[in-house]
């Protein structure tokens, strides 16, 4: 299905709600594409991935100080993360400032990682901090600096920042990751493709219709009053209307509900790589679409936990316990030291996403529309697209309309600052990122991305309550 059409000024016009694309801006080039897609020290986007704090670990993975170093891909550069002594995070190059070996092996000891082919060490600010195959007279030492990124830790990620300023600016103030201890779920799963199509996907709302619960039911979801999901499987097709925000864009799918109500689902991108969609059970939940290079991703998804909202059942995804998601159906057997081994989930490109034919064709459950299990839903459809997407071959329907915003805005953005210097949208402000998704009943004919402002931005409104 192609965008409505019309002509001006003899000119194809593919025409969305609020905005107005030429076929040409619509389909993207090569040269466009690879805008988009590129994300390795110098490229366009990735200077602009840079100016963010990136969500990059989960705390976990370093559970203790001096505990074992971890590979960690970011953005096309081989990094090594460790925990001191004291605790603190440090992220250096992998190779060794001396003569190239792999950080990975280093001792992690009294403040420092240590390269073990001949014992410099580096502390978490890069600097060497010990020389022993030196002659002790030579000042060779305080020459000599690793790679070395500032990190934070906060609500179970540890977070990177790779950009120039020395003062980074602050974290996004992301409400499912500014929870206390307990409070919050992270959870996270590797996909074997470019970020930007797994970040697609997952702004993507219509696709759960579908692919996660196509097989289903309207009258499995239980009470309308805590899950509004009943009208995505009651009706399938969606309208879509799109707008342009302070911390990238928002999404509104809509489709009939009662007699005098529409079921609007909405959803927020986030500059760089954060997707906000609704879902009952995954109140000021957030995912975060995090490049590790060009061909691989890590996708984390933070909730904050609220078991009084319980997950329909069958919209795919992991397993519940007590309410709450335990997995994406990670593979533990296949978790690994090597750059790509973190976070595996069962099933992958070799074995067809696990791929249960006889479930397909039962049609039943979550598992009834793909036959696929857990996160392969997700990973069969945007690995299977080839692991660089291209994007001059597709059809975009009236659906896709967000997801052609937030390429534009994209590419707008990171043009603006190799080009002039602009600060991408969100990088100095924040706040922006206290807002919401929304899935809600609207009276027929409202404009729901604008009648559910309040709760979008419910966050905000409870602060601003004077206390007591
Ligand atoms: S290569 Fe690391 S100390 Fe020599
Ligand atoms: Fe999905």
């Amino acid at each position: 299905m192609v965008i409505v059409t019309k002509r001006r000024g003899g000119q194809r016009i593919l025409r969305g709600i609020k905005h107005e694309y030429t076929e040409e801006e619509v389909m993207l080039s090569k040269e466009e594409n690879d805008l988009l897609t590129r994300v390795g020290p110098g490229t366009i986007m990735g200077d602009m991935m840079r100016e963010y704090w990136m969500p990059s670990m989960m705390t976990d993975e370093l559970p203790a100080p001096d505990c074992q170093p971890v590979r960690l891909r970011l953005l096309g550069e081989n990094l090594i993360a460790f925990r001191d002594t004291n605790g603190k995070v440090g992220v250096i190059g992998d190779s060794c400032p001396h003569r190239g070996a792999s950080m990975f092996f280093g001792r992690n000891e009294e403040c420092g990682l240590r390269c073990v082919y001949h014992g410099w060490k580096f502390d978490t600010n890069g600097d060497c901090v010990d020389m022993p195959s030196e002659p002790p007279e030579g000042r060779f030492i305080e020459k000599v600096t690793a790679t070395a990124y500032k990190t934070q830790e906060r609500g179970g990620l540890i977070w990177v920042y790779m950009g120039t300023r020395a003062e980074p600016p602050s974290l996004p103030s992301l409400v499912a990751n500014m929870q206390s201890e307990g409070e919050y779920t992270v959870s996270g799963y590797y996909s074997e493709c470019n970020w930007m199509q797994s970040l697609e996907g997952d702004y993507d709302t219509i696709h759960v219709s579908f692919l996660h619960a196509g097989a289903r039911k309207p009258e499995e979801i239980p009470d309308p009053d805590i899950s509004f999901e009943r009208y995505a499987l009651k009706t399938r097709w969606a309208r879509h209307h799109v707008a342009d925000t302070g911390f990238g864009c928002t999404s509104g799918n809509n489709r009939p509900a009662e007699d005098d109500t529409t079921y609007w689902r909405i959803a927020h991108f986030l500059f760089p790589f954060y997707a906000m969609v609704p879902a009952s059970f995954r109140e000021k939940g957030f995912i975060a679409v995090v490049p590790m290079d060009d061909e691989n991703t890590m996708r984390w998804h933070v909730s904050c936990r609220n078991p009084a909202l319980p997950r329909p059942p069958g919209f795919g995804g992991p397993p519940i316990v007590n309410g709450l998601p335990t997995s994406f159906h990670l593979d533990a057997s296949r978790n690994g030291t090597g750059w790509f081994e973190r976070f595996p989930i069962a099933g992958v490109r070799s074995n067809d996403y696990l791929i249960d034919r006889d479930a397909q064709r039962a049609f039943v459950g979550g598992l009834g529309y793909s036959g696929m299990p857990g996160r392969g839903q997700d990973n069969g459809m945007t690995e299977s697209m080839g692991v660089i997407y291209k994007r001059d071959q597709e059809h975009l329907g009236v659906t896709d309309a967000g997801i052609i915003r937030m390429r534009r805005i994209l590419a707008r953005a990171s043009r603006a600052l190799r080009e002039d210097g602009t600060t991408p949208p969100g990088v100095d402000n924040p706040e922006l990122y206290k807002v919401r998704s929304v899935s809600t009943l609207v009276p027929n004919g409202v404009n729901g991305i604008e009648a559910t402002q309040d709760l979008q931005w419910a966050e905000l409104a409870e602060e601003e309550q004077p206390a007591g």
